[in-house]
């Protein structure tokens, strides 16, 4: 599988404090069936200092360090950009880093947020070519109290990517239920696991695998879990699906 949303990078957020943290994470998900992970720090989320040249540090580092330490865990830079009224400036001036230099950005929303500004900056972002990824629909409050909005959302070419922890339950029992509507009408495109450590937020897949099989069925689970995450690195890497929209 591989983990499009993971707070790995060592020292950048609130993910692992340090590199041997981090290789910890790193060892947990190599275990649970992940074979890739797109690093995705907080980036622009007005507590953490992520720029550039930090993901690409980061990434590099931990890449050569599981290198060195024979552990066959693949790692690409990325983001979770919060969303904001200036993003589709800041895309414009080539300020944001995408999920491993695809088209594809992965975008956090404020927790209160006013749809019709979301939608703004949607279209904006759609102008400019790009596939946006919202990280966790499902635990967003202003979603939460009205999960239409996600159909709004969709409408404008956004597409989602739910927490495999609220499939498993793990986020309380609102977010799954909003999960399982979303992976049985079709509207979920990716999972990641969100890690951010290996005690509580562990980058884990294999039973969030088993689970939407459950819910849905196995070409669902592969479809979210594998293909459509390995169109993004494919379309990173000028493959046969560039250019060629998930979803
Ligand atoms: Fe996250």
């Amino acid at each position: 599988m591989i983990d499009i949303h993971c707070h790995i990078l060592p020292g950048l957020d609130d993910g692992p404090k340090n590199l041997e943290q981090a290789v910890e994470m790193a060892v947990l998900a190599k275990q649970s069936g992940i074979s890739k992970i797109i690093a995705t720090p907080h980036f622009l989320n007005m507590v953490y200092a992520v720029d550039f040249k930090a993901v690409y540090t980061g990434a590099t580092v931990l890449s050569r360090e599981l290198k060195k330490q024979k552990i066959s865990l693949e790692i690409f830079s990325g983001a979770e950009i919060r969303i904001a009224h200036n993003t589709g400036l800041l895309l414009k001036k080539g300020l944001l880093p995408s999920l491993a230099n695809s088209k594809y950005y992965l975008f956090e929303l404020p927790d209160i947020f006013i749809k019709d500004g979301i939608l703004r900056v949607l279209q904006q972002l759609r102008e400019q070519e790009i596939f946006p990824i919202i990280a966790h629909p499902e635990r967003n409050h202003t979603i939460m109290k009205n999960p239409g909005v996600i159909n709004d959302f969709g409408n404008e070419k956004a597409l989602f990517q739910v927490t495999g922890d609220s499939v498993l339950g793990k986020n309380g029992k609102l977010c799954q239920k909003i999960t399982k509507d979303m992976i049985q009408l079709g509207q979920v495109q990716f999972i990641g696991s969100d890690g951010h450590d290996i005690e509580f937020r562990k980058p884990s897949l294999e039973n969030v695998y088993k689970a939407v099989k459950k819910i849905s069925d196995e070409k669902t689970a592969r479809k979210i879990l594998i293909e459509n995450p390995e169109m993004i690195l494919d379309q990173a890497s000028g493959g046969k699906h560039m250019g060629k929209r998930v979803g």
